[in-house]
């Protein structure tokens, strides 16, 4: 197949390329090398340079759009704003990269640019659910609305049951759950999803949203500090600096290794589904914030302190755990990887790497100005 891949530089479009061209298919990249994410670095990986048709430019510009299109019999809509805080700040940005971006290219698609496009896969994020699912002994399955300011300002960070206001256990959560993003970026990838099934449906084109969890693992950006705290950790960990961890540090998440993440993005793209599916792709496992951060606190010799401050930001969830079921059914993706497992495998090749640059407390700052960080 000749597929494009939006945003196809950055981390899981640079591991995808490669899994997709050991398979034999045609590359091309749409990418326009956001600073932010690639720092002083604006061209792909050498090892891509010579076996991809690279064209530099914006998601949101017509002329490059057109030019990606050419040939294209499937899309992997990649390219994207990602920061879940900078996005409550830097609303216009992450709305003309997100939303103008996937429009311009259903405005092409519907005027008959890409004529051969037979599947479009698009990056969907947890995001979407917001705080997520959750059991109330009482009112049984939930899903609770973003928390307060007030209550996290008390030291109360779990949800509480919509119904009742009283305690409820975070679950796995189902392509089901209703849509709730408490951030701006959860907005976006929420609209995203909705355009491309959309307009999937009225051009026949089949689609399916991957709904990744936090995907971490070799080769993801250690510039970016607007998000993947795994890679802040590690920057911070290696310096030996103080790591702080927001909230009381319980807060957990669903890291699901880069490897899982492409094969599961390989088999939507090469399978043979008809029609619109959400499909949530995570690993299963639920790790904790403050457990992560002492296990690559550990991988560098402990130097670091690790600092539980309470702090917390806006658009932050509390817990993600991805109930990944359905892509087992329809494309019988299972997660292989452990998370320490992965943590080492990431490690390892982030020591290898030059330092990611110290723009973390500058991240910090912004938020703390906009009000945005408290406590
Ligand atoms: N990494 C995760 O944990 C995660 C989780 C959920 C969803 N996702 C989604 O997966 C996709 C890929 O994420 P990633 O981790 O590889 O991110 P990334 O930041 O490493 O890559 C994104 C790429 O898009 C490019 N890009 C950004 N704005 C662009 C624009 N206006 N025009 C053209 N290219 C542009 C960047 O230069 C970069 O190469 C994104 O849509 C993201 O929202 C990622």
């Amino acid at each position: 197949m000749n597929i494009l891949i939006t945003g196809g530089a950055g981390f899981i479009g640079t591991h995808l390329t490669r899994a997709l061209l050991k398979q034999g298919h045609s590359i091309t990249i749409l990418d326009n090398f956001l600073p932010q994410i690639h720092g002083g670095v604006q061209d792909l990986s050498p090892d891509l340079r010579p076996h991809v048709r690279l064209v530099r430019g914006d998601v949101a510009d017509m002329t490059a759009l057109k030019t990606a299109l050419t040939d294209a019999q499937g899309i992997v809509h990649l390219a994207a704003e990602t920061g879940t805080g900078q996005s409550m700040y830097e609303v216009a940005r992450y709305e003309r990269t997100n939303l103008t971006g996937t429009a311009m290219m259903f405005d092409l698609l519907v005027r008959g640019a890409g004529p051969k496009v037979e599947r479009i896969v698009v990056a969907s994020s947890r995001a979407i659910y917001g705080e997520g699912a959750y059991r109330c002994p009482d009112h049984g399955l939930v899903y609770p609305s973003s928390r307060p300011a007030k209550d996290k300002e008390m030291g109360l960070f779990d949800p509480v049951c919509p119904v009742c206001s009283g305690p409820c256990d975070s679950i796995a959560t189902p392509e089901t759950a209703p849509f709730q993003p408490s951030s701006f970026y959860g907005l976006t990838k929420q609209v995203q999803e909705q355009m491309v099934f959309m307009f999937g449906q009225v051009l026949g084109i089949p689609s399916i949203a991957l709904r990744y969890q936090n995907v971490f693992g070799p080769g993801q950006s250690l510039q970016n500090p607007y998000t993947g705290i795994l890679a802040i950790f590690s920057n911070l960990a290696r310096e030996g600096r103080t790591i702080q961890v927001f909230e009381d540090g319980l807060e957990s998440r669903d890291f699901v290794y880069i490897e899982d993440v492409v094969d599961a993005t390989v088999r939507s793209v090469i399978s043979d589904l008809n029609g619109c599916h959400s499909l949530n792709v995570g690993s299963g496992q639920r790790t904790t914030v403050l457990e992560a951060a002492k296990q690559i606190n550990a991988f560098y010799g402990g130097r670091s302190e690790i600092r539980v401050t309470g702090a917390f930001r806006d658009g932050d969830i509390r817990h993600g755990l991805a109930d990944s079921s359905k892509a087992w059914a329809t494309l019988q993706y299972e997660a292989k990887w452990d998370f320490s497992k992965g943590l080492v495998a990431f490690l390892e090749w982030a020591m290898e790497s030059a330092p990611g640059h110290s723009g973390y407390d500058q991240s910090l700052l912004e938020m703390k100005e906009r009000g945005l960080l408290r406590g």
